[in-house]
């Protein structure tokens, strides 16, 4: 039963084109016209309840009562298990075997190895730039990041993986991205042909861990782990494609969205250019409390463009959320993106802030954000993010003057995670010292 007065129909044109295309920008729209409220949406398959609300996100993220699993829904069919999509007991084995891998991870080693990467993809960039101008930034940013989780967490060299490995990844996660949250009919041609792609990369990928296991097992005790653990919902190269994608993709999307973000504040970013030529190079973990508004930058583009935009639960038996009853089966999509705007929480919440945060240092868990989710499936790389994102754009500021090429704002994407449809692009000029 339904005790909310109407639905919103996302069946009928043009909201439903844009639900297809770009459902991010449905997000958004909702959260500035709607803020605080949950509704009801009816899709082409089916009643979804979009949860704007904190109490409300909360009540699902936080899950005391054990009513709602995590929603992978195609996605899952097409992947299988992974500490990502399992639930239960199998979710518990799952973590158990990464988590003390994941937060052991120094910050000193972060700030390290992501000042090596991603002063690597900044000199990319500015060669590219010579050539063209502006340059297309999110390739090498999400290479910078992916390069480094792989080193942080896996305890592997990227170059292992060989060049393709990561571009195939992240076709397939774009191509079954939707597949999260919203129901797809696999039998319909057009994803069949789809699917047939996912599937061909799919096997690529796995053909590629097989072949080059030997080597990750002798570069990484964590990975000779994994290969040799008993636990029977463990399968090797699904996790290891897991890790990675979970660790670099929203990374990167949160370096892109808040270099997007300085580039349009000229004065912002001298300001913060200033503070950084004060600090000798490289950079140490202890300097990253000298620019605090750079911390500030971080956490502002976060809260405005969350990396993973929305959360999908799904009920295991009827209950209640705020004033709308749930049966047993109904979805849920958490929208971080609402949440974030929480006006209660947050003046302005529609306008992006530079001093929103400054002096609040690089805090996990901060209450009134749910960029890194919360509860039980809380982002166990928050810290190595946090980190890793001002330690990236210290490199960029450091070395380049960014400006941007289009005021105005492409289409959101929601691939693997929320970036612009045509890419970020940017203008980057090297810094004379
Ligand atoms: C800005 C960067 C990041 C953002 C915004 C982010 C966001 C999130 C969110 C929202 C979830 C929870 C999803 C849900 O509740 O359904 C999650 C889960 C997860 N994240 Fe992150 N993440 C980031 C970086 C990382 C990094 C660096 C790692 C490192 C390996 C990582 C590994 C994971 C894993 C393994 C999970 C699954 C947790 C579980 O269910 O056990 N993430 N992330």
């Amino acid at each position: 039963m339904r005790t909310i007065d109407s639905a919103i129909d996302l069946c009928v044109p043009p909201l439903s084109d844009d639900w297809l295309l770009d459902p991010c920008s449905i997000f958004y729209s909702l959260a500035k016209e709607l803020p605080g409220e949950d509704v009801w949406l009816d899709t082409a398959v089916g009643q979804l309840l979009l949860l704007q609300s904190s109490e409300s996100a909360n009540r699902v993220l936080l899950n005391k009562d054990r009513v709602f699993d995590k929603y992978f829904g195609a996605h899952y069919s097409v992947f299988g298990l992974s500490r990502l999509t399992a639930n239960g007991d199998a979710w518990r084995k799952l973590r158990d075997l990464s988590q003390p891998k994941i937060t052991s991870v120094t910050k000193e080693n972060v700030v390290a190895i992501s000042q090596l990467q991603y002063r690597a993809a900044v000199n990319r960039l500015l060669a590219k730039a010579t050539r063209q101008c502006p340059v297309e930034m999110d390739e090498d940013i999400d290479y910078a990041a992916a390069a480094t989780i792989a080193e942080l967490v896996l305890g592997i060299d990227s170059e292992t993986l060989g060049p393709d490995f990561l571009t195939d990844l992240k076709i397939l996660f774009s191509l079954t991205a939707a597949m999260n949250w919203q129901d797809i009919d696999l039998e319909h041609p057009q994803n069949v042909e789809t699917l047939h792609q996912v599937k061909l990369r799919i096997q690529k990928c796995r053909s590629k861990l097989a072949e080059i296991r030997p080597q990750l097992i002798s570069q990484s005790p964590f990975i000779d782990d994994l290969a040799h653990s008993d636990c029977d919902d463990l399968d090797f190269a699904n996790e290891l494609i897991t890790l990675l994608v979970a660790g670099y993709e929203t990374t990167a999307s949160a370096i892109c969205w808040a270099l997007q973000m300085l580039a349009r504040a000229t004065s912002e970013q001298n300001r913060i250019r200033a503070q950084l030529l004060e600090i000798p190079d490289p950079i140490g973990l202890d300097d990253l409390d000298k620019i605090p508004a750079l911390q500030a930058v971080a956490q502002e583009a976060l809260r405005m463009f969350p990396p993973v935009p929305v959360v999908g639960r799904v009920a295991n038996s009827q209950t209640q959320i705020g004033k709308s009853a749930i049966q047993a089966g109904q979805r849920v999509l958490v929208s971080i993106i609402a949440v974030n705007q929480n006006s209660g929480a947050f003046e302005n919440p529609l306008s992006f802030d530079f001093n929103r945060f400054e002096g609040t240092g690089l805090r996990q868990n901060q209450p009134m954000l749910k960029s890194f989710g919360s509860g039980n499936r809380v982002c166990p790389g928050q810290q190595i993010a946090l980190v890793e994102i001002v330690t990236a754009l210290a490199e960029f500021l450091r070395m380049t003057n960014i400006r941007v090429a289009n005021q105005k704002l492409a289409p959101f994407s929601f691939g693997v995670s929320l970036r612009r449809k045509s890419g970020h692009s940017l203008e980057l000029h090297p810094v004379s010292r």
